[in-house]
């Protein structure tokens, strides 16, 4: 299925390079910025990496204040709190520096601090404010690829799911790929958002808003994680394999602007807000069910995604589905990734309401190929309360 029709705004600028966001300092001052609300959460903190990039703006003169009480997959009181703090700063750029969780924020900031608008007014869908801050988002997992989307996933603990605020506003002034900040990155973390990244490069390749530059990057970004993603799990120094990473992490977010998440997405919505499963390993866990589901409506992009994996026709048994399918059980398994909702507790008596918030993820659902029906949801989830 071919498509010339796509519709892609990208960050103004993108530097990737080895060692290329310590020259922040210095780039910020050309760009005339003294006024830094830099945010970073309890990791980037614990990692050296915050005092590493703070150094480098006040050694360039410029004036820094920072918050870093960002948690895991924000919520709605989180946002009102940093952009309380932000407002009152009144900054002249905003640095944001970690996983998704701190990047969706920075770019909610870019919109947020000149306004009296609030996050869960523009989550319940009024207007976006114009972009009035210059913002830097600097990716420390590989990750989200929220510097290359637009949206800011923000859960809203009241209704049990999270939602997104999805507009070209939020996109970035300026992006910096350093493979050397995600290298203190844990395996565990390095294993669930590179799956992340791989969900939405699978996602995105096998949906009804594909077209032919999402399949070019998609394409590239599956064949980088397929190489990839147990190198930089296994030896978190293998700053090659690193990088590989977290390209493939910027060209999955390009993917998610280009045509979307689907059906894995919307099903790990609700479990990370009702049950605070990591955004990435949710959708690990998820990914070979639903494509056992999914896989079967494009034999040809299922032949070319399990290609990416080295699935060779000539030199097995399998067919391109069931090589996928064994290929993407062994990743889970070879990264250690857990593949059983119950040990987070979810029970048979969740998955009614389970259901229900991932069937009305109409955003989402509707982009995913194939019509999933509430019973096929029922059974990827029941099914998956018996993995080991
Ligand atoms: N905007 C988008 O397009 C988009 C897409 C997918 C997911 N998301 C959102 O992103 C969030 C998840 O982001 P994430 O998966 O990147 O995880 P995260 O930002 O929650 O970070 C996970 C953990 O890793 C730590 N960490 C991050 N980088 C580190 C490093 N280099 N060294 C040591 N520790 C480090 C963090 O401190 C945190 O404890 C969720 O809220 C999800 O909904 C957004
Ligand atoms: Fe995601």
């Amino acid at each position: 299925m071919m498509s010339n029709e796509f519709n892609l705004t990208v960050a103004g600028r993108t530097i990737s390079g080895i060692n290329s966001a310590l020259e922040i300092g210095n780039m910020l001052k050309e760009y005339g910025k003294n006024r830094i609300f830099f945010i970073m959460d309890a990791g980037i903190v614990n990692s050296g990496i915050g005092d590493k990039l703070t150094g480098k703006l006040k050694a360039a003169g410029i004036k820094v204040e920072q918050y870093s009480e960002i948690p895991r997959e924000p919520g709605v009181p989180d946002v009102d709190l940093v952009a309380a703090k932000a407002k009152a700063y009144q900054p002249d750029a905003v640095v944001a520096v970690g996983g998704g969780s701190v990047l969706d924020i920075g770019k909610l900031l870019s919109v947020l601090i000149k306004t009296e608008k609030t996050v869960l007014e523009l989550l319940d869908g009024t207007p976006v404010p114009e972009h009035s801050v210059f913002t830097v988002l600097i990716p420390t997992t590989a990750g989200t690829g929220s510097e290359s989307t637009r949206n800011a996933i923000i859960a809203i603990p009241d209704r049990g799911t999270k939602a997104a605020v999805v507009n070209e506003k939020l996109l970035p002034d300026l992006v910096f790929l350093d493979p050397e900040l995600t290298r203190s990155l844990p395996p565990g973390i390095t294993a669930t958002t590179g799956m992340d990244a791989l969900c939405h490069a699978i996602e995105c390749y096998i949906s009804k808003k594909a077209n032919d530059l999402n399949d070019i990057l998609a394409l590239d970004a599956i064949k980088r994680i397929a190489l990839n993603l147990r190198k930089a799990f296994n030896n978190g120094d293998d700053v090659e394999a690193r990088w590989n990473m977290l390209i493939a992490s910027n060209f999955a977010g390009m993917c998610i602007a280009l045509s979307g998440t689907n059906a894995v997405h919307a099903m790990s919505y609700p479990l990370g807000t009702v049950f605070h499963i990591p955004h990435g390993q949710a959708n690990a866990m998820l990914l070979p069910s639903v494509m056992e589901f999914n896989l079967k409506a494009d034999p040809a992009k299922t032949m070319a995604v399990a290609e990416c994996f080295g699935f060779d026709k000539d030199s097995t048994e399998y067919s391109a589905e069931d090589y996928l399918s064994k290929e993407l059980h062994q990743l889970l398994n070879d990264l250690e990734i857990i593949t059983s909702l119950s040990v987070f507790n979810v029970t048979e008596e969740d998955i009614p309401s389970l259901i229900e918030s991932a069937y009305q993820n109409r955003r989402l659902m509707d982009n995913n190929l194939i019509n999933l029906t509430k019973e096929q949801i029922g059974s990827i989830y029941t099914k998956l309360l018996g993995e080991k």
